[in-house]
């Protein structure tokens, strides 16, 4: 009795995981070869493995991080995975306006397309400068990236811009009086704060989104969000140990690895015919819609008109 039990539970736990938790994979057969890819924080994580597809694919990849050693370390790995020399590190430091600036200009210099831009750097935690690093890195960097890049993008069109949100906007809000006043999505630094402020700015991804997808109608550009699913990475590095240790087996056996973790990202990137659903979230390789509150027109104006503000756009 006690052992069919036990193989049952054994059974309904390995389909769970290789079913459910794996989820869909990306079937696109795209070939790159001629185009030009952004991924940003691709050092690691679903960035690396993303930027490893892609560049299996033929694609030029420009990996666009924020540490040169730890840059040209996935350089060098991402170019022997996939047997592609048309890897190159490029830096760029999401949390500072000039570097986003000088990495715009260093790019549009010397590279003459930009296919698809893959906005997937994100970071949680504290930072040793305060707050403010989460909206900066994962909403605010971005958006500064992306406005300059959109020429170019627009040149080369049909092209892609693809944002690395994640279900957590869900949990998000946003206080336009702390963003007005202190240029942050909140203030505090303890675990439940900084928790919301990651879900905080993960909404604004999908709100920039929203509203990106409507400036660009009529152009060859779309724009998609997604939620990659709960994967292994180095994303709670800042969390402090005490809670990684506790998540650990949690983690172990509910979440994807970062192969099954990029490959919402690579659908968005590559599936054909997909273009009417710019604008739109994806999950598990499939469309889902959007909470309420991340297709809120007014916010998402405002958010846009704000950000434009904070990083010297008008
Ligand atoms: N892990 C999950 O379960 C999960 C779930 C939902 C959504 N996501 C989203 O997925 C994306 C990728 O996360 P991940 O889990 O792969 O995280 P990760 O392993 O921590 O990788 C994050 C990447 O972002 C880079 N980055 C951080 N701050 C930066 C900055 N100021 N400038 C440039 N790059 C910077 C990191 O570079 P360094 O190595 O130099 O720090 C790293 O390459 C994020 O947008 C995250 O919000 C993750
Ligand atoms: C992802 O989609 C697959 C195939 O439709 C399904 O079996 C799996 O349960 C889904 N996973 C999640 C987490 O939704
Ligand atoms: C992703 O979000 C960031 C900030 O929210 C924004 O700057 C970027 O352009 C977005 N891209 C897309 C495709 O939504």
């Amino acid at each position: 009795g006690f052992v069919f039990i036990l193989l049952v539970a054994l059974r309904v736990a390995y389909i769970y995981r290789h079913i459910v938790v794996k989820g869909k994979r990306c079937t696109s057969k795209a070939k790159l070869h001629g185009k030009t890819v952004i991924v940003t924080g691709s050092n690691t994580g679903i960035g690396k493995t993303t930027a490893i597809d892609l560049a299996r694919r033929g694609a030029r990849v420009i990996l666009a991080c924020r540490c040169k050693q730890r840059g040209e370390a996935a350089m060098e790995e991402i170019r022997r995975e996939s047997g592609s020399s048309q890897v190159v590190f490029m830096q760029l430091d999401l949390g500072s306006l000039k570097s986003i600036r000088s990495f715009a200009e260093s790019f549009l210099k010397s590279e003459p397309r930009l296919d698809i831009l893959i906005n997937n750097a994100g970071r949680t935690g504290q930072t040793e400068d305060g707050f403010g690093l989460m909206f900066g890195v994962n909403h605010l960097g971005h958006f500064l990236l992306t406005n300059l890049l959109l020429d170019r993008l627009k040149e080369c069109a049909p092209s892609r811009i693809i944002n690395v949100s994640s279900m957590a906007h869900n949990f998000g809000k946003i206080d336009f009086d702390c963003l007005n006043s202190h240029k942050a999505l909140g203030l505090g630094t303890s675990f439940i704060r900084l928790l919301q402020i990651y879900c905080d700015s993960k909404l604004c991804n999908a709100l920039f989104n929203h509203e990106l997808a409507k400036r660009l109608r009529g152009t060859q550009v779309t724009c998609y969000t997604l939620h990659p699913g709960q994967f292994i990475s180095e994303l709670g590095r800042n969390t402090g140990l005490f809670l990684q240790i506790v998540l650990k087996p949690i983690t172990t056996f509910f979440f994807k690895n970062t192969v099954q973790g990029c490959q919402t990202t690579l659908h968005c990137a590559l599936q054909e015919g997909i273009e009417p659903l710019s604008g739109r979230y994806f999950s598990n390789c499939t469309v889902r819609d959007l909470f309420a509150k991340a297709r809120d027109d007014a916010a998402a104006k405002k958010l846009w008109e704000i950000s434009e503000r904070l990083c010297g756009l008008v």
